[in-house]
């Protein structure tokens, strides 16, 4: 792709510093063959087969990563490693987002993230005292017994050690006694800092409420912590001309959802074959805002495939990436029934045309 492809695009508008980029960009002259090509998943690192693809080919990437909860493909990561894929890849999107095009970002604040340094939250559970053993009763047995274990201390006193240990040292309420304090980390500011830094422009942010998440929530009935039922989507800019077409929704769906902030609709109910899917919804409602029939769309954290079926329903193309060689199968797997039902339902339709 050479400048000449951006024909009404003045890279002298952008500001000083992305100049350079852009010009590096448009007149490597890349006739090469060797980009990947499009509608395929690659196994791999998405750091390293990001570069693989072609420059200002990829009209939005629609991507949720890992998000650091201790999932079984991310158990290997620490919090460094997990910032550094991020960051490494936000930058990779730059070159490879068409001029104009965008970034969108499905990602979660961390909300059981351990901090060492945190104090001890001691809580005071007023409503959840079952026991009727106090502080002074098991101070008053240790100074009588000083030899005895807690387990000895609990059956003295006919409690468990849970509550002679809660009457010594107070509630933790997150995690269990010896481990660190956990706390809320607000990862919105650390996506919009590299992805500024990469080039980008914050354009928008959505919230995505889905369903609440009752039964992962350790702590629900021992604070004053909301329980896990949103997610951020984060529309980063890639300067350049961007086509605004209020025919790629209906009036119905613009007032819906395509002009709104709050896009509500349910999780994945099974996550049978993969930890973490979004629903088909969340990359079809992007693709739909943001592109046209055609144009690429990539996710190079692909998982289970949603993103490339959601691009095949509405007839654009894919790059798929994924580190998992199983989800890499699984993903290939699913396109190609969702690829049968699409030509299925294609000729039905025709055949339904073609009667008289
Ligand atoms: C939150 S899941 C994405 C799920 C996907 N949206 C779906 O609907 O199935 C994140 C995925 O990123 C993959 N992954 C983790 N690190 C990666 C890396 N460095 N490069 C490519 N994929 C990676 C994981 O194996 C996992 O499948």
């Amino acid at each position: 792709m050479t400048e000449h492809a951006f024909p009404t695009f003045n890279i002298a508008r952008l500001p000083k510093n992305l100049q350079g980029t852009f010009h590096a960009l448009y007149s490597n002259g890349n006739t090469h063959e060797s980009y990947l090509p499009v509608n395929g998943i690659y196994h791999g690192d998405a750091r390293e087969i990001l570069p693989k693809i072609e420059p200002n080919s990829v009209a939005a990437s629609v991507w949720s990563p890992p998000y650091f909860v201790g999932k079984e493909y991310e158990a290997h990561l620490t919090f460094e490693d997990w910032q550094n894929l991020l960051e490494s890849v936000i930058n990779l999107h730059f070159p490879i987002i068409k001029p104009g095009g965008f970034l969108v970002i499905n990602i979660a604040d961390i909300l059981v993230f351990k901090d060492h340094a945190m104090p001890r939250v001691q809580a005071d559970a007023v409503n959840k005292k079952r026991s009727p053993v106090t502080r002074e009763d098991v101070l008053s047995a240790m100074r009588k017994y000083p030899a005895y274990s807690r387990n000895q201390l609990a059956e003295l006193l006919n409690c468990s050690e849970q509550t002679i240990d809660r009457r010594l040292h107070g509630n933790n309420i997150r995690g269990g006694k010896h481990e660190s304090q956990t706390r809320v980390k607000i990862v919105g500011g650390m996506v919009e800092r590299w992805a500024l830094e990469a080039g980008f422009y914050p354009y928008d942010r959505r919230v995505w409420v889905k369903d609440a998440a009752w039964e992962n929530s350790r702590w629900a009935s021992l604070s004053y912590r909301s329980v896990d039922e949103f997610e951020y989507l984060y529309f980063f800019w890639k300067p350049g001309i961007t086509k605004y077409d209020r025919d790629r929704l209906s009036a119905g769906e613009w007032k819906e959802w395509g002009s709104r902030g709050v896009w509500e609709f349910p999780s994945v109910r099974a996550n049978d074959d993969h930890e973490a899917k979004f629903p088909l919804e969340l990359p079809r409602r992007v693709i739909r805002l943001l592109t046209d029939p055609d144009e690429v769309v990539l996710d190079c954290f692909m998982g289970s495939g949603t993103t490339a079926l959601a691009a095949i329903q509405e007839n654009r193309r894919y790059i798929g990436i994924e580190l998992e060689k199983k989800y890499v199968e699984l993903a290939k797997s699913k396109i190609g029934s969702g690829m049968q039902r699409r030509l299925i339902s294609e000729s039905q339709n025709k055949n339904y045309a073609d009667q008289p």
